[in-house]
C-alpha cells in the first residue's frame, strides 16, 4: 500500500461522479455471474408462490419453460433446478431419485430439447425424495450411512447427466462422493459432465425457506444434518474439504450459505485458484427481499450483497434474485 498525504491525496476526488466511480471500481457484477435456482413440481397450477420466499414460485413444466425463456432473454443462461416431490412419492430410500421419469429428469429432457444452450445444473442428494428428509440413507442405528449412500448418488448423478444436466452438483456432504460420481461418469462416457461440488456446505439455519419450498422441513422434523454438514465455527475444515474434492475430480467448488460465509470464499480462492461459486441461500434471500418489499431496506441492498460476494472472490453466485436484478446489470 502506497502512503500518500493529504492534501496531495484526497481519496474523495475519484468519488465525485458516477462515471469516475465506475472507472475506478475494482469489482463488477454482470449477468454472466448469476445462476438462477428454480423450484419445480408436478402440479396443475402453473406457478405457486412459496410463502417463506417472497416473489419465488414453484413451477410446473410449462411455467418452467416460460421462466427459462424469460431468464435467457434477460441474459441469465445458467439455472439450477430443485424438485418438490409429493409426499406420497417419498420413501426411506429416496427411490424416486432414480426414476427416469421423475420431475427433474422430465424437466432436464424438456429443457435440453428447447434450450440446448442454457447451462443446466442438477442437485445430487436424496433429501427431496426421502420421507425422513435426510440427504443420505439412514441405517438401523439412525445414522446416515455414508458408503451405502454413495451408490445412490452415483446412480442419481448418472441419470441426471443422461437426462441432460451439464453440471451435477452433489450437495449431500457424504465423504468420497465426488470421486464416486466422477468414476461413474467417466466409465459411462460422460467425460464432459462438470461436477460442481458443494464442498463447504455448513449445517445452517439459513436453509429453512428452501426446505419449505421442496417440502422437506416437515419430513426432517427435529432431526438435524449436523453429522454431515459442516460446523459453522470452522474454516480450516472447509479448506480440507475443498482440497479433497479437487483431488477427487471436482471442476468447481461452492460455499454455502453465502453472505455470512465470505471469509470462507476468500480463503478458498486465495489458496486454490479454481472456479469458486457461492450460494446466497433461501434464508439470506428472504431476509433481504422481505425487507425490500416492506420498504424497510432500499432495493439496492440486493446488488450490494451480491457484489460483496464478487469482492470476496466468488466467480459466480447462485441467487434467487438473479432474474429480478438482471435488468440493473451489464451483460
Ligand atoms: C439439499 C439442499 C439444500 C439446499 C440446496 N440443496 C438444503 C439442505 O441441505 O437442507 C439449500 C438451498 C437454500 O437454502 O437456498 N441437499
Amino acid at each position: 500500500m502506497i502512503e500518500r498525504k493529504y492534501p496531495q491525496t484526497r481519496l474523495r476526488r475519484t468519488r465525485m461522479k458516477d462515471f469516475l466511480r465506475d472507472l475506478v471500481a475494482e469489482n463488477n457484477l454482470t449477468t454472466n455471474d448469476l445462476i438462477q435456482p428454480i423450484f419445480i413440481a408436478e402440479q396443475s397450477e402453473k406457478k405457486i408462490e412459496i410463502p417463506s420466499m417472497p416473489s419465488i414460485y414453484r413451477h410446473n413444466l410449462d411455467s418452467l419453460y416460460c421462466e427459462v425463456e424469460e431468464l435467457s432473454n434477460a441474459g441469465i443462461k445458467t439455472i439450477a433446478i430443485f424438485p418438490a416431490i409429493d409426499s406420497t412419492q417419498k420413501d426411506d430410500q429416496g427411490s424416486q431419485a432414480l426414476n427416469e421419469n421423475n420431475i427433474v429428469c422430465l424437466a432436464l429432457r424438456g429443457l435440453h430439447e428447447r434450450f440446448p444452450e442454457v447451462v443446466k445444473i442438477a442437485d445430487v442428494a436424496l433429501d427431496p425424495f426421502t420421507d425422513h428428509g435426510h440427504d443420505g440413507l439412514v441405517n438401523n442405528d439412525g445414522e446416515i450411512d455414508n458408503d451405502a449412500t454413495l451408490v445412490c448418488l452415483q446412480n442419481q448423478a448418472l441419470l441426471l447427466a443422461q437426462s441432460g444436466a451439464d453440471i451435477v452438483a452433489p450437495s449431500d456432504m457424504m465423504d468420497g462422493r465426488v470421486q464416486a460420481i466422477r468414476s461413474t461418469l467417466e466409465s459411462n462416457s460422460f467425460t464432459n459432465t462438470i461436477i460442481l461440488s458443494y464442498a463447504a456446505k455448513y449445517a445452517s439455519s439459513f436453509y429453512g425457506p428452501f426446505r419449505d419450498a421442496v417440502g422437506s422441513s416437515t419430513n426432517l422434523g427435529k432431526s438435524t444434518k449436523k453429522s454431515y454438514q459442516m460446523n459453522f465455527a470452522n474454516i480450516d475444515e472447509a479448506l480440507h474439504e475443498v482440497a479433497m474434492d479437487i483431488k477427487e475430480g471436482a471442476d468447481i467448488v461452492m460455499v454455502k450459505p453465502g453472505t455470512a460465509y465470505l471469509d470462507v470464499v476468500h480463503a478458498i480462492k486465495v489458496n486454490f485458484q479454481i472456479p469458486t461459486f457461492v450460494y446466497q441461500v433461501s434464508g439470506e434471500y428472504s431476509m433481504l427481499q422481505l425487507s425490500i418489499e416492506k420498504g424497510w431496506l432500499d432495493k439496492d441492498v440486493m446488488l450490494e450483497s451480491l457484489l460483496c460476494c464478487k469482492r470476496a472472490g466468488a466467480d459466480a453466485i447462485l441467487t434467487y434474485a438473479a432474474k429480478e436484478i438482471s435488468s440493473e446489470l451489464n451483460s
